[in-house]
């Protein structure tokens, strides 16, 4: 049996889901039930009869699928893939900008640890966050933990005061406005396609800013041919399975999330075999986590409460 016939035996066997990241390595997109964006992946990991998920991803990740389905055995294949930006954010700065506007509201990207998410009041993904901060009531919003997205959502929204915090994705964040100009006139025909985690200098440079989902249904849906993504390199997977006729470039040769690299058909295997890297989550931490998670479905399905 090879590894792929293995992994697909411990799936029926021990009736498990894998679900996976656009940035984790190819193979594993290949073998996995259901292959999406941060957003698609949580929506899953809350509504199925699985009893088992392996959450091809990083930590977080995880942490959101235990914190929706506490019921699930949730296996992550690399205990170590972990994402930077999930802890640039402090209770301290929290705690200060409540004191100092009553009306504030916490938006926690889902790029966070259950910590922060339990000190929010609601989250977002990169594919709902305009939407999602535009329907709350509240003026005043402490975006965290990433500056860029924040920035981005900020532009969109101009009613609101958003305040940044100093949180960014060391990959998205090193796309420099010059390696951009570089890739662009090496590919002048190219469309850019671009993640809203890169800086806003670079940002202005985008034909098209989405989450990987949304870069993803962009791409089908365009008339061009060619295409600048500036994202992590392993949607160009998918990108390229997806477009046959079309061609895709990243803007750098090392657009690359180490945490999502981690994760390989083998540490699938084994945690699906050996029962090993279960998420676990004290009560209080996953009941105050749940509840800016659940809003964030919520106001995602529905729009503006009421
Ligand atoms: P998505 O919201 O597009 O899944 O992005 C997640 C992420 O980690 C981006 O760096
Ligand atoms: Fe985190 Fe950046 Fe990796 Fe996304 S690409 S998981 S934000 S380090």
């Amino acid at each position: 049996m090879n590894i792929q016939e293995e992994i697909r035996a411990l799936k029926k066997e021990r009736n498990a889901l894998i679900l996976a990241h656009y940035y984790v390595p190819a193979p594993v997109q290949e073998i996995a039930d259901v292959v999406g964006d941060s957003f698609a992946l949580s929506q899953k990991a809350a509504d199925t009869d699985a009893e088992v998920l392996v959450f091809a991803g990083v930590s977080f990740m995880g942490e959101s699928a235990k914190i929706l389905s506490p019921d699930k055995t949730v296996l992550l294949p690399d205990a170590g893939a972990d994402c930077p930006m999930a802890h640039m954010a402090t209770e301290e700065n929290i705690r200060k900008l409540r004191d100092q506007y009553p009306d504030l509201a916490v938006v926690c990207y889902i790029n966070s640890t259950a910590r922060l998410k339990a000190l929010s009041d609601v989250c977002v993904t990169s594919s709902n966050a305009v939407k999602i901060v535009r329907a709350l009531p509240n003026r005043n919003i402490y975006f965290i933990p990433d500056r860029n997205l924040g920035q981005y959502v900020a532009g969109q929204v101009p009613e609101k005061n958003i305040i940044l915090n100093d949180g960014y994705c060391p990959i998205h964040h090193s796309l420099m406005p010059e390696l951009l100009l570089a890739a662009k006139e090496a590919h002048p025909e190219a469309q850019v396609l671009m993640h809203p985690e890169c800086p806003p200098e670079t940002l202005r440079l985008a034909d098209y800013v989405g989450s990987t989902a949304g870069i993803l249904t962009h791409a089908r849906l365009s008339s061009h041919e060619e295409f600048l993504v500036a994202t992590e390199e392993g949607v160009l997977w998918q990108l390229c399975r997806e477009n046959p006729g079309k061609h895709f470039y990243t803007p750098t040769e090392d657009f690359c999330c180490p945490g999502m690299k981690l994760v390989t058909l083998e540490k699938v295997r084994n945690v699906l075999k050996y029962n090993t890297n279960p998420v676990e989550i004290e009560e209080p931490l996953r009941l105050a986590a749940l509840r800016p998670l659940e809003r964030m479905l919520r106001l995602a399905a529905q729009g503006r409460e009421s």
